[in-house]
């Protein structure tokens, strides 16, 4: 396994070019930073990790997906905080004239504490730090907020503003009443959403992991604010994994291992919600490949979490090149984005619990002596009761205020009763759980952990070890021989493996190290070959790419055989 040479992105990336998993967009007219085109080998990959979040969101927590436009009404933006708030602090260097994120370049300069400087305190502090682009000294500079949505105009004539969504949430948020509907006014519930986020990013230079149109999968689970028990938490209860708690941080101490229940329990996690999260996402980041030695969960300290968070934690993944990244993010978003919906929009976003035995509660009415009020205030009787209902009388009457106008109704004129009534439950604004997940760093972090080279038939051999679940081609077939029916039977075994729904490739061009050679580096996981023996006793050979092993088995075993080792109910190594 090679690791640690800093070298392995430029391999990674060459390979992803040459062989169609990745390349810039647009490049016969000069690539745009943060854009990035995946090729054919690339978009299947990716698929399949999206589908392998369906199977842990959709099919096993029953989280129904939903599609929203990937452009929304500036009032969802208004509301959620992003019109006001999603920026990030940016300065131009006064010698190449590059836009720069300022708080990059005052962690290059060394300048620690960028995140809670004031921008006058940032541009003095980055002074004496170097441009990222062209290395001057910057000196003088302005530091200013940018922000980050890409805003456009709806409709003809730009009437009516628009932005492209920085995350998915809002879709779910703003769909609350419906989905509530849909799950028959119930708590907990989730929706997920899996798409293009966009986020126009000052100056991005890491490849897939700063992306300015990007693939975010997030869920949003509507729980009780005060039940924040996972019902399947003991599904994760004993679930062991590190954390690097904000404490850790702050002591400058290492991530330690807890389990999920400990976790909670000594209050290092703020909740179960939370928790069985962090270790959901555990399993499906290794799932997809992501070796668990390259995998930390960092909390949120107090000074970075985001405006909406009350406890918030990071899946970051380990990079030769660009170190601990963050790929998942895990928020508590309390009931920020509902109530500040419910506020904006004027639709209530609450639902209804109903308590298991109705409450008897005392409550004050406000009697109006209707007649003689009635006739007093005629035209204003309305008002005067409905305000009167409202006030707060003392011994001497009641002095109320009706649109403008001060009146004093005297104590005779009404009668304060002290009633009993009896409650059945109450309106309650539901608190978000949201997993966020970013699919393409998830795909680089697969891409560069699968990366390696090593020797094979005293050659030097490239081999993508992709984990058979995301590997694009799932099987390659090779007939030994282009000639004397062998070419027939491997096209046969072929068709039988697409019937199945596997990502069949049939290869009969050269000599047949290299065909292994070109699926190796695609990360095929197995590759099946017909030879003459085939004709004899209707057996092939299964090679495995990691150990370059082969195996016989039956011909009519091959689809059987193949599905199991790529969906892991096998290992080949058990064959
Ligand atoms: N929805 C979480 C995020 O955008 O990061």
């Amino acid at each position: 396994m090679i690791q640690g040479s800093g070298d392995i992105y430029e391999k990674v990336m060459d390979l992803a070019k040459r062989r169609g998993f990745i390349w810039p967009t647009s490049e016969c007219y000069g690539a745009v930073a943060g854009f990035i085109d995946y090729g054919p080998l690339g978009a299947m990959m990716k698929r399949r990790v999206e589908n392998i979040w369906r199977d842990f969101y959709v099919i096993q927590e029953g989280y129904y997906e939903i599609e929203c436009p990937t452009i929304a009404q500036e009032a969802v933006f208004v509301a959620s905080g992003h019109v006001k708030g999603f920026s990030d602090k940016m300065c131009q260097c006064p010698h190449c004239k590059e836009f720069l994120r300022a708080d990059h370049v005052a962690e290059g300069g060394g300048v620690a504490g960028a995140a809670t400087m004031a921008n006058e305190m940032l541009a003095a502090a980055i002074a004496t730090c170097k441009c990222l682009a062209c290395e001057e000294v910057l000196g003088k500079v302005e530091v200013f907020n940018f922000n980050l949505m890409f805003k456009t105009s709806i409709g003809p004539g730009s009437q009516r503003t628009g932005y492209l969504r920085p995350e998915t949430a809002q879709g779910m948020f703003v769909d609350f009443t419906r989905l509530l509907r849909f799950y028959r006014d119930h708590l907990p519930f989730g929706a997920v959403q899996i798409g293009k986020s966009y986020r126009n990013e000052i100056s991005p230079r890491q490849g897939m992991i700063r992306l300015r149109e990007f693939t975010h999968a997030e869920a949003e689970i509507f729980v009780h604010p005060d039940q924040k028990d996972h019902p399947k938490f003991s599904r994760y209860a004993d679930y062991i994994m590190p954390l690097l708690t904000a404490t850790q941080q702050e002591k400058n101490e290492p991530a330690v291992s807890f389990s999920m229940q400990d976790a909670v329990a000594q209050r290092l996690i703020a909740n179960e919600y939370v928790a069985y999260y962090l270790a959901l996402t555990h399993e499906m980041l290794v799932k997809i490949g992501i070796r668990p030695d390259r995998l930390r969960f960092r909390q949120h300290l107090c000074t970075e979490r985001a405006h909406y968070a009350a406890d918030c934690w990071d899946a970051e993944v380990y990079s030769d090149r660009f170190g601990w990244v963050e790929t998942v993010g895990i928020a508590d978003r309390t009931d920020y984005d509902l109530a500040a919906h419910a506020r904006h929009s004027g639709t209530p976003m609450t639902v209804f619990i109903q308590y298991g035995e109705p409450k008897k509660v005392q409550r004050r009415r406000i009697v109006p002596n209707m007649s003689v009020l009635g006739k007093q205030f005629r035209t204003k009787a309305k008002a005067v009761f409905e305000t009167l209902a409202t006030a707060t009388p003392t011994v001497d009457g009641a002095d109320i205020d009706v649109d403008g106008e001060k009146i004093h109704i005297p104590p005779e004129l009404f009668e304060v009763r002290n009633e009993i009534f009896e409650v059945r439950g109450e309106d309650i604004v539901p608190h978000v759980i949201e997993p966020s997940y970013g699919i393409d760093r998830m795909c680089y972090a697969v891409l560069e952990q699968a990366y390696d080279e090593d020797i094979a038939d005293g050659e030097s051999r490239t081999v993508l070890r992709l984990t058979p679940c995301v590997a694009p081609v799932q099987v390659a077939v090779f007939p030994l021989m282009n000639r004397d029916g062998l070419d027939t039977i491997a096209m046969e075994v072929t068709r039988t493996l697409q019937k199945k729904g596997l990502l069949a490739e049939y290869d009969d061009s050269g000599a047949i190290g290299r065909r292994y050679r070109r699926q190796d580096e695609i990360g095929t996981p197995f590759a099946v070959t017909i030879d003459y023996q085939t004709k004899d006793d209707r057996t092939v050979t299964i090679r495995d790419r990691d150990s370059m092993k082969q195996v016989r088995i039956a011909i009519d075993r091959i689809s059987e055989t193949i599905c199991d080792l790529v969906n892991g109910s096998a290992q080949f190594s058990s064959l």
